[in-house]
């Protein structure tokens, strides 16, 4: 594996490649890597003639500075696990790569900066305004502006998305068309340990008493996906609400059920064409998403 920490560099060597008829396929990350990333690499693997991975924790998406902080920085073994998963390339820039000093004012004033579009009006109207976009304002501003950077130093032809973060995956689709950008976005199933945890990075903060309750989140969800043509989304909801606080470990944020394309909470199960029940729950030091594909 290569790695390089230079944009310029990183370019210049696709390039390269590129002109020799290779496909490029690039899973970005802010690392702590687990099997979920390790299964974007493999998906990319199979598809693309040269992989790259980025690591990069991108201060723009994070609202809480004391998050970005304690956001996990694990990349001598993000290496090492990239390297036996035959990864061909790692970028890990340092910030001044990615961002100018202007930009990195602005998200210190709490600005959002709209120049990554550039020129354009990119706008993902509601869809980032649910869920996670109404509990973190500026967090998809944040990461479209880090993806889209990451693209244009990396120009794959494809990238590779975990479906766990359902919503960001439907907000990078939609800047990519919205910008034009000629890449193919691929979803990846979500990666679970063997009693239903999604993995992700903040797993490590779970504690241990908190590690034996998570498993109820995607139990929860799996429920839900087997009662759902039986009931209605109130009564839904009131369950999912009920059987989380009786648990009396898990703060829910929320539990919605969305149209799969809008992200918009849907009326009733006859409307949408595909629906994803999607979840986000408190614990003490870590807070947890999950989503599931009813249909
Ligand atoms: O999903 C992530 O790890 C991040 O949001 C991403 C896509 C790498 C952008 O920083």
């Amino acid at each position: 594996m290569i790695i390089f920490n230079s944009a310029e560099k990183l370019k210049n060597h696709l390039n390269e490649l590129r002109s020799q008829g290779n496909t490029i396929g690039f899973a970005p990350t802010m690392g702590a890597l687990h099997q979920g990333h390790i299964s974007l690499i493999a998906i990319a693997k199979a598809q693309c003639d040269v992989v790259v991975c980025s690591i990069f924790v991108n201060p723009t998406q994070f609202n809480d500075l004391k998050d970005l902080d304690k956001y996990p920085r694990t990349l001598e073994a993000d290496t090492a696990l990239l390297e036996s998963a035959n990864c061909d390339i790692l970028f890990a820039p340092e910030i001044n790569e990615i961002y100018s000093a202007e930009e990195l004012l602005l998200k210190q004033e709490n600005k959002e900066d709209k120049s990554w579009m550039q020129g354009k009006n990119v706008d993902f109207g509601m869809m980032d305004k649910v869920m996670e976009g109404a509990l973190r304002p500026g967090h998809f501003n944040g990461v479209a502006q880090v993806v889209s950077k990451l693209f244009r130093i990396v120009n794959p032809h494809k990238a590779f998305f975990g479906q766990k973060d359902f919503q960001q995956l439907s907000i990078i689709r939609s800047m990519v068309n919205q910008l034009e950008l000629p890449i193919e976005i691929v979803a990846c199933p979500i990666v679970r340990e063997t009693d239903g945890l999604a993995m992700s990075s903040r797993n490590i903060r779970i504690t241990p008493e908190e590690r034996e309750m998570v498993p109820y989140i995607y139990k929860t969800l799996v429920a839900v996906s087997a009662i759902y043509l039986y009931s209605n989304i109130i009564n839904i909801k009131k369950l999912v609400a009920g059987a989380f606080e009786e648990t009396g470990i898990f703060e829910l944020e929320y539990f919605e059920l969305v149209d799969a394309d809008t992200l918009q909470p849907i009326e009733d199960f006859k409307s949408a064409k595909s629906v994803v029940a999607c979840v986000a729950v408190k614990l003490k030091n870590v807070r947890l998403i999950d989503n599931i594909v009813l249909y």
